[in-house]
């Protein structure tokens, strides 16, 4: 549904230059919901923008549903970008026009009739659960209620692909979910390409599919959601996927040599990493019983990614040294990745 080649994207300004983005090539299949994750100023914006030609690439060619949009008029382009939506963090709903009146607006110049238009925008209302809103002002919604105004105003003309750029960023907790819910539904029952920019790891599991890590204007890293959490593979996408497993808390307890994970002689602080169905399986109570090691442990985590769990134990483990080997080899064999902390020598 979208693919970028080779697409760079540099300013000048007073201060210098800025690769915004650079060389970047991806494609994103129908029907997917992708992210792009990475800090603040990695290009995020900037390349999103690439996608729909709000921003002119330097180089590189951008190709939405089959059709080249870097190759086209600027008529043909104003054609084509109706089949893409997009939505922001700030809303940048009409203050001074009512619900039904921002979400009508695409639908402006249209061959339509003004019963036609208001029949379209109830029926994109009900889509966003606003249907009781049409006579209200921006002003009078929440938060919540903007993101959803603008986007029924998105799918006014019907697009195959919705760009959304932080679009839960200004939301609190519950509402983000109820947004992301919302763009499920979008992708899932209207068939709509979804492409989500955000900081939050978090918000890539809950949703996304596919992901991309950008760094300095350039996607380090990607690939499916569950292979990226389960093994990633740059510096930057591991400390993302620890923060979200809350791991760093742990990382940083080691560091501090703190009273919970400091070591008698001779025991170990392991990571243990559970992939799919082991999850379930009583590995910690085998090892205890099958090697008379000692488990206590410190912290652990189950996630949901894309129907598939992933769990994350940290324990200390103590006993005579071959059963701790033993042990932590009955442990790999039975696919359970282990990665020793911190090691206290006897
Ligand atoms: N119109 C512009 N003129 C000059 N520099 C720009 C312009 N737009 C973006 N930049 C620069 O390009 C870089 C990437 O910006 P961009 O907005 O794409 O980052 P981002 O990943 O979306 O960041 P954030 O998470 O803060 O939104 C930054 O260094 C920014 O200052
Ligand atoms: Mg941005």
């Amino acid at each position: 549904m979208i693919e970028l080649k080779d697409v760079s994207r540099t300013f000048d300004s007073a201060e210098g230059r800025v690769e915004a983005v650079r060389s970047v090539s991806l494609t994103i299949n129908a029907g997917e919901i992708y992210g792009i994750i990475g800090a603040s100023g990695a290009g995020k914006s900037t390349l999103v923008r690439c996608i729909n030609l709000l921003e002119h690439p330097n180089s590189g060619t951008v190709t939405v549903d089959g059709q080249e949009l870097t190759a086209l008029s600027p008529k043909e382009l104003r054609v084509a970008r109706k089949n893409i939506g997009m939505i922001f963090q700030s809303f940048n709903l009409m203050a001074s026009r009512t619900v039904l009146d921002n979400v009508a607006y695409p639908l402006h110049g249209r061959n339509m009739s003004r019963q036609q238009v208001v029949d379209k925008v109830r029926e994109l209302l009900r889509l966003v659960e606003l249907s009781d809103k049409e006579n209200a002002y921006p002003s009078q919604l929440s938060g919540g209620q903007k993101q959803r105004v603008a986007i029924a105003r998105a799918l006014a003309t019907d697009p195959k692909v919705l760009l959304c750029d932080e679009a839960t960023s200004a939301l609190d907790p519950q509402t983000t979910l109820s947004i992301l819910e919302l763009l499920k539904r979008v992708n899932r029952e209207l068939g709509i390409t979804v492409v989500i920019i955000t900081h939050e790891m978090a918000v890539i599991k809950e949703i996304c599919h596919k992901v991309a890590v950008m760094d300095q204007g350039r996607v380090i890293e990607e690939g499916d959601v569950f292979s990226v959490f389960a093994a990633p593979q740059q510096l930057l996408t591991r400390q993302l996927v620890e923060s979200t497993l809350r791991l760093e808390k742990i990382n940083s307890l080691v560091e501090e040599d703190a009273e919970v994970v400091r070591l008698a002689p001779g025991e170990q602080l392991l990571k243990l990493k559970y992939l799919g169905s082991n999850v379930s399986d009583p590995l910690i109570s085998e090892i205890s019983r099958k090697f008379d090691v000692n488990c206590n442990i410190i912290f652990g985590n189950i996630e949901i990614i894309s129907q598939t769990t992933l769990g994350t134990l940290v324990l200390i483990i103590s006993g005579y040294p071959d059963s701790v080997s033993a042990a932590i080899q009955y442990l790999i064999d039975n696919k359970v990745e282990v990665e020793v902390l911190h090691h206290a020598v006897s």
